[in-house]
């Protein structure tokens, strides 16, 4: 029945990357992680607050005629740690990928601590972050030591 209404509202596609059961409302976030701005091109769909039997209500993002890599589908765990990630070719789902935040982060969230070198303007050093704990969320800066969890990446995207 929920496949039914989805349906109605944006069709299957031929080929590319189908991102599922996307946190509810934090479609426009895996957007930006993905560094998707809608100039490169390729169709998007984006489904908000639709409803889903595991988790009440989902998102959805469909990218046609692009397959996103292993790093890429990574990020997006650092927002919607549910998300599943199906690649579609000729109509059919042929992977189906859970996310995980990877051991290193770069260059997607910033450091919070302002004296950071990776908030320095005259600096060209790009954040970087080491997963230290993956269940709850902690992740540490390379250059200084800062702590973020989830709700400081959240309040990021914000
Ligand atoms: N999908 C799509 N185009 C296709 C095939 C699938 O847009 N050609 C979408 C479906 O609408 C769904 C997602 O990709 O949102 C996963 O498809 P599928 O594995 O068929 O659905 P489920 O079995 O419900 O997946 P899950 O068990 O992960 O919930
Ligand atoms: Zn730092």
């Amino acid at each position: 029945m929920i496949k039914e209404e989805e349906k109605l509202i944006v069709r299957r596609i031929k080929e590319g990357t189908v991102i599922d059961h996307i946190s509810p409302g934090s479609s426009l976030n895996v957007l930006k992680v993905l560094g998707i701005t809608g100039e490169e091109g390729m169709t998007v769909a984006l489904v908000m607050n639709v409803p889903s039997r595991k988790m009440g209500k989902k998102d959805i993002v469909k990218i046609e005629g692009r397959e996103l890599t292993q790093d890429q589908v990574d990020k997006i765990a650092l927002i919607s740690p549910d998300a599943t990630i199906n690649i579609v070719r000729d109509y059919r789902v042929v992977e189906k990928r859970k996310v995980s935040v990877p051991e290193v982060i770069r260059g997607i969230i910033r450091c919070p601590n302002p004296m950071c070198i990776t908030n320095q303007q005259r600096e060209a050093v790009i954040p970087t972050f080491r997963r230290i704990s993956d269940s709850p969320l902690v992740l540490r800066c390379e250059y200084c030591g800062a702590i973020l969890e989830r709700k400081d990446i959240l309040d990021q995207f914000r």
